[in-house]
C-alpha cells in the first residue's frame, strides 16, 4: 500500500505555525455553567447595591480585633481586581484591534476579577467600620469611593454574564465591550476617590501643580528671619508658630502648594494647618484644632499631649517630636488668643521661652538672636 500520501497530507508544512488557522472561539462551558455563572453575577450585583442601602453605618464601639486586622488588608487586595481588569481590557483591546484574528480567553480572568472585587469590597467595609477614615458617616470622599466601586462591581457582573452568553452562542461582543468599558470607567473614578481618602489630597493636584505651577496656589515661603533680629521683635505667628508647625506638622497637614517643605502637600485627617481659619475648623473629628484663648479645647495641643504610643498622638510616633518647650510655645500663643499681627514682645509673657524660640530658628541665626 502507498502510505506516503495521507501522511504528507496530515503534515503538509514543515513549519506547523505557518498554516495555523485563526483561533476558533472556544465556548467556555456548557449551558448549565452559563446559567449558574449569570445567576451568581446577578446575585453579586444585587447584594453590592443592597448592602450600602441597608447598612446602618460603622459602629466602632463593637469591633473585634479581627475586623480591624482584615480591614487593613483592603488597600492590599484592592490591587488585584484593578490589575485583572486592566489586563482583561488590554487583551480585549488587542482582540478588537486585530479584527477578531486574536481571540483572548478572558472569561475566567473576569470571574477571578469579579470575585477579587467582592473580596476587596468586603474588606473595605471592615476598614470603614474601624473608623480610621474619619467620622462615621458617608461623607463626600467615602460616599463617592463606595458608590463608584459598587457601580464597578455591578457593571463587571453584567459584563461577565454577557461574556458567558457570548462565549456560549458566539454572538458579537458589542454589549460586552460596552459594559467592560463602563466598568473600567467606574473603577477609575471609584479608585481615584479611594486614593484621595488614603493619601489625604488629590493625587492629580500634584500633577496640576507640575504642569501649571503659576495657577496652583503659590507655595508659601518660610519667613526669613534677619540675623540681627531680637527674639522680642519676631512676629509671634509668622516667625515663631509657622516655623514650628512647618517643622512638625505641615508635612502631613497642608494643601498642595501651601507647604514650604513638601510641594505636593497632604491633608491627613482632613486637617489643614496652614491658616488660622482651617485650624479653627478642624479635621475629620469636627473638633476645632485651635480655639484661640483656650488651650484645653484646642485639639492640636491635646493630641501632642497624648502618650507617644497612643495611636492619636501627634506627630505620629516615628516623626520628629517637638520638645516640651516647643509645645509650651504653641500653648503660649494660643492662650494669648492666637494673634497673627503681634510681635513676641507685644504678646508678652514669653521670656522664659526665649531659649526655645532661639533653638527653633536656623542655627546660624540663633547665635545672633539674643537679648
Ligand atoms: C507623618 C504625618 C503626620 C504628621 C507629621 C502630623 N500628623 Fe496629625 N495626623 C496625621 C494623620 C494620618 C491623621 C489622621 C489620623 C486619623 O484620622 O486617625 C492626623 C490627625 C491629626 C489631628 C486630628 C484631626 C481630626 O479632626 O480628627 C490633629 C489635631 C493633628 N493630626 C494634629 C497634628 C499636629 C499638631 C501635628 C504637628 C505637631 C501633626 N498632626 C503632625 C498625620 C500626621
Amino acid at each position: 500500500m502507498e502510505r506516503e500520501t495521507p501522511i504528507s497530507q496530515a503534515e503538509p508544512a514543515s513549519d506547523p505555525m505557518h498554516d495555523m488557522p485563526v483561533q476558533p472561539s472556544t465556548p467556555c462551558c456548557g449551558k448549565a455553567w452559563v446559567i449558574v455563572g449569570s445567576v451568581a453575577a446577578a446575585v453579586i450585583a444585587l447584594v453590592a447595591i443592597a448592602v450600602p442601602l441597608l447598612w446602618e453605618g460603622p459602629d466602632p464601639g463593637k469591633l473585634s480585633p479581627w475586623t480591624e486586622y482584615f480591614g487593613t488588608l483592603h488597600p492590599m487586595i484592592l490591587h488585584m481586581p484593578v490589575g485583572i481588569v486592566i489586563l482583561v481590557v488590554t487583551l480585549e483591546s488587542l482582540g478588537w484591534m486585530s479584527f477578531g484574528r486574536y481571540k483572548p480567553q478572558t472569561t475566567l480572568a473576569l470571574a477571578i476579577g469579579l470575585l477579587s472585587a467582592v473580596a476587596a469590597a468586603t474588606l473595605g467595609y471592615l476598614l470603614f467600620m474601624t473608623g480610621d477614615y474619619g467620622k462615621a458617616t458617608l461623607d463626600r470622599g467615602i460616599g463617592q469611593h463606595l458608590w463608584g466601586t459598587i457601580a464597578f462591581i455591578v457593571l463587571l457582573s453584567a459584563a461577565f454574564a454577557v461574556k458567558l452568553w457570548n462565549d456560549y452562542d458566539g454572538r458579537k461582543p458589542v454589549l460586552y465591550g460596552f459594559l467592560l468599558m463602563a466598568a473600567t470607567g467606574a473603577l477609575t473614578l471609584g479608585a481615584h476617590e479611594g486614593a484621595v481618602i488614603t493619601h489625604g489630597s488629590d493625587p492629580l493636584d500634584g500633577l496640576k501643580n507640575l504642569l501649571n505651577p503659576q495657577k496652583g496656589a503659590a507655595a508659601k515661603e518660610l519667613p526669613v528671619i534677619p540675623a540681627s533680629s531680637k527674639v522680642a521683635d519676631l512676629l509671634a505667628y509668622d516667625q515663631v508658630v509657622v516655623p514650628l508647625l512647618n517643622r512638625y506638622c505641615y508635612e502631613c497637614h497642608s494643601e498642595a502648594g501651601t507647604n514650604p517643605v513638601h510641594a505636593a502637600g497632604k491633608v491627613k485627617g482632613k486637617l489643614s494647618m496652614t491658616t488660622i481659619e482651617a485650624l479653627k475648623k478642624g479635621g475629620s473629628s469636627d473638633l476645632p484644632a485651635l480655639v484661640p484663648g483656650d488651650v484645653a479645647a484646642s485639639l492640636m495641643i491635646e493630641v501632642m499631649r497624648y502618650p507617644l504610643d497612643d495611636e492619636e498622638h501627634m506627630p505620629p510616633e516615628d516623626s520628629d517630636q517637638p520638645s516640651a518647650d516647643e509645645i509650651a510655645l504653641l500653648e503660649w500663643w494660643i492662650n494669648a488668643g492666637a494673634p497673627t499681627d503681634q510681635s513676641v514682645a507685644e504678646v508678652g509673657g514669653a521670656d522664659a521661652l526665649f531659649p526655645a524660640i532661639e533653638a527653633l530658628l536656623l542655627p546660624a541665626e540663633a547665635d545672633a538672636v539674643s537679648e
